[in-house]
């Protein structure tokens, strides 16, 4: 297993407050596809801007439902891998712990992760476009994208997209736990969307310790105090079995 240097796993065990931020990455190893890995990326082939954006939905609807939707049964098939177990046995392991997670497939809840704030929504939940609410059933008349059965507007997911605001309280409970913590990882993210991408840096002004997890470099690297270079679903159990030994096994 992958070596973990002494000060991180000193405070691991030590720290009352940890926080975790995690992004595609973490998922990758379930087999969703990252949004900017080159070649596997989603962003490969098309641009945020072409589909994760309010005005590309008002173009064309159909196609970014569908691509939505394509997402959603790509992660309705996935599995939570090692290292969303790992996150979830963190939490039952630190006094308090905070999920802060960008991903919207909901395989850290699924892997048993319950403290999480999901920064950027949930593909899973749908919500009305004009009445900007949650709609659970909807009339499935074969119309893509789906109306809602209010007001007959169109039903969109319900996840940020560029430009719009984060859901209401997500913002703030990220920001407490940044600002809070003593340990701050940063797993799976290439640190480049905002305001998401600040939180690290808000834990290091506020004195945590920042590691870094992940296989290549990001924006962040040069400031984190730790990186570990490597895939998470390998260097989180390795982080947890440094710090707790065996009874960390699954
Ligand atoms: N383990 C850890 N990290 C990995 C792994 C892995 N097995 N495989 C890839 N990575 C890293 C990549 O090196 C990259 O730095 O995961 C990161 C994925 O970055 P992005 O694809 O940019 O995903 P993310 O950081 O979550 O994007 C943030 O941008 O498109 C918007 O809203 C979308 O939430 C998303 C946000």
């Amino acid at each position: 297993t992958p070596d973990i240097p002494l000060e991180i796993v000193e405070k691991l065990r030590s720290a009352r407050r940890v926080a975790a931020l995690t992004g595609a990455g973490v998922s990758a190893e379930s087999g969703v596809p990252t949004f900017r890995d080159a070649q596997t990326g989603l962003w490969e082939r098309y641009s945020p801007e072409e589909l994760a954006t309010p005005e590309a939905f008002r173009r064309d609807p159909k196609l970014v439902w569908e691509w939505y939707a394509w997402r959603r049964e790509l992660v309705s098939r996935a599995e939570p891998n090692p290292g969303h177990y790992a996150l979830a046995e963190l939490e039952r392991r630190v006094p308090e712990f905070t999920l802060i997670t960008q991903n919207v497939d909901g395989l850290h809840r699924r892997a048993g992760s319950r403290n999480v704030v999901e920064y950027h929504g949930n593909i899973h939940r749908t919500r009305c476009f004009g009445e900007d609410r949650i709609v659970e059933g909807r009339e499935d008349a074969g119309e893509v994208p789906p109306r809602c059965p209010d007001c007959g507007g169109l039903l969109r997911p319900d996840v940020v997209w560029f430009g719009e605001m984060l859901p209401p309280g997500a913002v703030e409970r990220a920001l407490e736990a940044a600002e809070s913590c003593e340990l701050f990882l940063s797993v799976g993210t290439s640190a480049l969307v905002q305001p998401a991408a600040s939180l690290p840096y808000v834990a290091l002004d506020g004195g945590a310790m920042v590691v870094e997890i992940n296989p290549e470099r990001t924006p962040l690297s040069g400031s984190a105090t730790y990186t570990l270079r490597g895939p998470s679903g390998e260097m989180l159990p390795a982080l947890l079995e440094a710090a707790w030994g065996q009874e960390s096994r699954r």
